[in-house]
């Protein structure tokens, strides 16, 4: 049972969910002063096993349900609510929210991103590094406001691209550095190092 004092976080996956599986391992431990309450998809995702393999419970609103964004995000914040998150997190979550969603649980909305931002921005900031022939990206997890990939900067590491490199390499690459700073920054927010409502959206 999850306690008062533990942060609790909404997962949004549309994909494996290897930064999500991350969060749910550091929460392995007792002393991890967060808990991963629901975990959400825009689809039939993969990573929707670690949801089950951790009697977790999960949701799914397919986009492709729906007449337009904005019914779509109003029935994710609709099931989103249901969790009294403290902090929702986009974590390989492919689809842009509604300017809706976003008013509602911005700054309390956090995002990874496989790039040094504000380099790369955007779906395929890993492909993109690639065909820039850029000797170093990056990672980041950011604060999710208005636009694409802008919001305030929370952590963020450098990657060196290696020669040879596929976006399938550099990916994974990437995703080992990403997955540290996601449980870094949970932990900071939820010991208060860092202040998510001084931050505006
Ligand atoms: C991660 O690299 C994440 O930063 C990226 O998708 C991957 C998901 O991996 N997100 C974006 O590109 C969002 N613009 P995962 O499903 O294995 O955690």
């Amino acid at each position: 049972m999850v306690q008062d004092s533990v942060l609790r976080l909404v997962v949004l996956i549309s994909g494996g969910g290897s930064n999500l599986r991350a969060l749910l391992e550091a929460s392995d431990d007792a002393a991890f002063p967060a808990r991963v309450v629901a975990i959400g998809a825009d689809r039939d995702a993969e990573g929707l096993a670690h949801a089950e393999e951790y009697g977790i419970p999960s949701f799914v609103v397919p986009y492709g349900s729906f007449d337009s964004r904005e019914a779509w995000g109003d029935e994710l914040l609709d099931q989103l609510s249901q969790w009294e998150a403290d902090l929702v997190i986009l974590s390989g979550f492919m689809r842009l929210l509604p300017p809706r969603v976003v008013s509602a649980l911005s700054p309390a909305l956090i995002n990874t991103h496989p790039a040094y931002l504000p380099e790369f921005p955007g779906a395929h900031a890993v492909r993109d590094a690639v065909a820039a022939s850029v000797h170093e990206t990056g990672a980041s997890v950011i604060v999710v406001d208005g636009g694409v990939d802008t919001g305030p900067i929370l952590a963020q590491r450098r990657i060196p691209v290696l020669p040879g490199d596929t976006e399938g390499r550099l990916h994974d690459r990437i995703k080992l550095v990403e997955r540290q700073l996601l449980v870094d920054v949970v932990l900071d927010i939820a010991n208060g190092r860092i202040d998510l409502a001084e931050l505006s959206a």
